[in-house]
């Protein structure tokens, strides 16, 4: 991918990049909406991703190029403004450079910028939060800054949540700036803390890709993270991490029917995400699998973020050998689930999930048997 993000570059701008920087996407292992509700959280990152290629220009002019559409988008260096139509894919390092000074960092003027990506986009994977640290990588290379790693998650955050105007957590950009391969990030989304667990050998991720995504899916996720404020509130605490599962199950007359959900849906799930760190200590995978397949249930009937896709998906695989558990990954409303398998299952096992699911939904999900992956890095150019 490099050689060809340089080539690609020298095509497009006529001179090599002097800096590279790639980020990976994630996988949501566990804690389902936990992460803005202050919860834990456990995910992986894959070894797909985005690559940023940067060189500095004097004349004050930003270029920005992708793989994934033909036309240049170019803009004088003051200006961060929005974009929208087929521009609005740079909103992502847009945002990084809005975000630049609110963590006490320069911002770089005039530059060509590429971005390539081997991520399917709108596959749950998390795309946005991998451009977004890329990009933050290689601006950050550019004016010879470096940060803690912490700060250049919380950068790309930042533009998520304040220039593209999603109110996401900390998971996606967390996950992609302190992946590991063959391990999981475990975050503490209160601090934020970043660790990392050891994957026990013999699991294996498969995703199936749905490509549905409801229409509203971005008002659908503000909708749930306003819920759960609303609830938070009304339960007393500032956010729902603060309490204890059995004040909130006390409170069900007190509460209104969807806050009470939303609510029971968030500190359950925290408290599978322990469980999960415990069992993936003793490498019981089993009841890795059985924690994740909850987390779907609970998704699908308290948080009500899943779709007739999801389910029928999780419902195949829980039935399928060599599965231990499937669960939507990501923010929901469409995208992606996520199997947790041994190596006996089998490339031919999944074609036949998929094959059901064509069945009945008319078009087959893609296929990625995901491999985990080191977090994001600038590349000696
Ligand atoms: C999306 C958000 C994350 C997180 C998940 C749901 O991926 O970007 O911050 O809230 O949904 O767990």
């Amino acid at each position: 991918m490099k050689s060809q993000l340089t080539e690609k570059f020298r095509a497009t701008f006529g001179r090599a990049p002097q800096w590279v920087a790639r980020a990976p996407g994630r996988i949501e292992f566990i804690g389902n909406h936990t992460d803005y509700n202050g919860g834990t959280v456990l995910g992986a990152a894959i070894d797909r991703g985005v690559w940023v290629a940067l060189a500095l220009r004097d004349d004050g002019e930003r270029r920005f190029a992708t793989d994934q559409r033909g036309d240049l988008v170019t803009l004088p260096a003051g200006e961060l403004k929005k974009q929208t139509g087929s521009a609005a894919w740079t909103n992502y390092p847009l945002g990084v450079l809005a975000a630049l000074p609110e963590f006490s960092q320069r911002a770089p003027a005039g530059f060509d910028y590429l971005a390539m990506s081997d991520l399917p986009v709108g596959a749950g994977l998390s795309s946005s939060a991998a451009i977004e640290l890329a990009s933050a990588l290689a601006f950050l290379a550019a004016t010879q800054q470096s940060p803690d790693r912490a700060t250049v998650v919380k950068i790309g955050r930042h533009a998520e949540n304040h220039f593209v105007g999603v109110p996401c957590g900390i998971l996606d950009q967390g996950v992609s700036g302190f992946g590991r391969k063959d391990r999981l990030v475990f975050i503490d989304c209160r601090g934020p803390t970043f660790t990392t667990v050891p994957l026990p050998a013999g699991a294996h991720f498969w995703i199936f890709n749905t490509h549905t995504k409801h229409a509203l899916v971005d008002g659908l996720y503000a909708a749930r993270h306003r819920e759960c404020m609303e609830a938070a509130r009304a339960l007393g605490v500032n956010l729902l991490v603060e309490a204890p599962p059995a004040a909130v199950l006390a409170a069900e007359k007190k509460l209104s029917p969807v806050a009470f959900q939303r609510a029971r849906h968030i500190v359950e799930e925290i408290a599978r995400v322990g469980a999960t760190v415990t069992a993936l200590g003793a490498g019981d995978l089993a009841q890795v699998g059985q924690l994740l397949t909850a987390s779907h249930r609970s998704s699908q009937t308290l948080f009500e973020n899943s779709t007739p896709e999801l389910d029928f998906l999780v419902d195949a695989l829980t039935t399928t050998p060599h599965i231990f558990g499937a669960r939507l990954t990501g923010g929901g409303f469409g995208g992606a689930v996520m199997a947790l398998t041994s190596e006996k299952f089998s490339a031919g096992d999944a074609a036949a999930v998929s094959a059901a699911y064509a069945k009945q939904f008319g078009t087959a999900p893609d296929l990625l048997h995901a491999q985990t992956g080191d977090g994001a890095e600038l590349l000696v150019t």
